[in-house]
């Protein structure tokens, strides 16, 4: 006797009047597969789409094969080990997972592609510290910048934070009275509908320590929320991120503190300290313009669209208004030609 015959003789041993008897299924003996198990390849590929066509909680994962909750823990590390694009994000407390298609997959990584030349160079733009909202943004000159930016066939550009004044109000009160208007809100809109916009030109972000003001506040992402309201817009990170250029990695760092008498003297130490240099290294915040090649990467202070203002004028320093085109040749992942260009708007009302 085979031990599928020995085993089906037991099963049967049960008399037929007594089956009705024997207890229902439990919740758990319902399920596919134990505790512990994996979906199979099939059921395996259907998560896959499943993940595809939204975003699902171990719950829903559970629910949709039947499975316990260790089966879909395990199924979802293995769509995780076999296929790298599964993100997994809380939402209102728990964990879900989804995965996302490659173009929505490059912008979760910060990644871009740029037309080349016919000599295989591309460019993009630097820039930072905008401070929509100041009394002292110069938006018409920022707006002329992004008229280059489209003459000259400039398809990306990289804001290094500050887009925003942001509000102060409670520990610098004088702040106040260099705003164009009040509120959240009022800066949200105005920078949706006031932000250059071209039809061709993405624009990426981070935050700047100005745009947090708000942060520190209340925890309100408005460079974030900006990019929400606007598809030219990106949001990169908060006050630093990596964003990958055709392949060249550009670092964009909003940092914080008083600038140095050498202007770059900033760059220089950050690059001391870094141990994962970038090709490009570009820092808002200091309101100066400087370029220099250190430590193997290509350095960056990226000046602003704001005007003399009054905390300036009483440290006798004058920010550099304007902002970079940047031309680059890559060979074998490296730079091997790069091209710096400054777009100056001089501030002389208030010189
Ligand atoms: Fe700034």
């Amino acid at each position: 006797m085979t031990k599928s015959q020995k085993k089906s003789k037991r099963v049967n041993k049960t008399p037929k009047s007594k089956r009705s008897k024997v207890a229902k299924p439990t919740q758990k003996a319902k399920l596919k597969i134990r505790r512990g198990g994996i979906l199979n390849e099939s059921d395996l590929r259907k998560l896959e789409k499943l993940l595809k066509s939204k975003k699902a909680t171990y719950q829903d994962i559970q629910d949709t094969f039947s499975i316990d909750y260790r089966t879909a823990l395990n199924s979802v590390n293995e769509l995780k080990k076999n296929n790298g694009k599964l993100k997994e994000e809380y939402y209102e407390g728990k964990k879900q997972f989804w995965m996302p298609t490659t173009q929505e997959w490059e912008h979760l990584e910060n990644q871009y592609t740029v037309p080349t030349d016919k000599d295989g160079k591309f460019k993009f733009a630097l820039l930072s510290c905008t401070h929509m909202g100041s009394n002292y943004e110069m938006n018409e000159e920022l707006h002329d910048f992004y008229d280059i930016l489209d003459k000259e066939n400039v398809k990306l550009a990289l804001h290094a934070g500050d887009v925003f004044e942001g509000i102060k109000g409670s520990s610098r009160k004088r702040q106040l009275t260099e705003l164009k208007f009040y509120g959240y809100q009022k800066f949200l809109d105005y920078g949706a509908k006031n932000y250059p916009k071209k039809k061709d030109i993405k624009t990426v972000m981070i935050s700047g320590n100005h745009d947090n003001f708000f942060w520190d506040e209340n925890g309100a992402d408005i460079v974030q929320e900006l990019a929400n309201r606007r598809e030219d817009i990106d949001y990169a990170g908060f006050e630093m991120a990596d964003v990958h250029v055709n392949g060249l990695r550009i670092r964009l760092h909003h940092p914080g503190g008083g600038g140095a008498y050498a202007r770059t003297y900033k760059l220089q130490r950050y690059l001391n300290e870094m141990q994962d240099k970038p090709d490009i290294y570009a820092m808002g915040h200091y309101h100066v313009n400087a370029y220099m090649h250190y430590c193997g990467t290509h350095a960056f202070m990226l000046g602003t669209f704001k005007g003399l203002d009054p905390f300036l004028a009483r440290i006798g320093k004058f920010p550099d208004v304007g902002a970079w085109i940047v031309e680059v040749l890559v060979e074998e992942g490296k730079i091997k030609e790069i091209s710096p260009k400054w777009v100056d708007y001089p501030d002389v009302k208030k010189r």
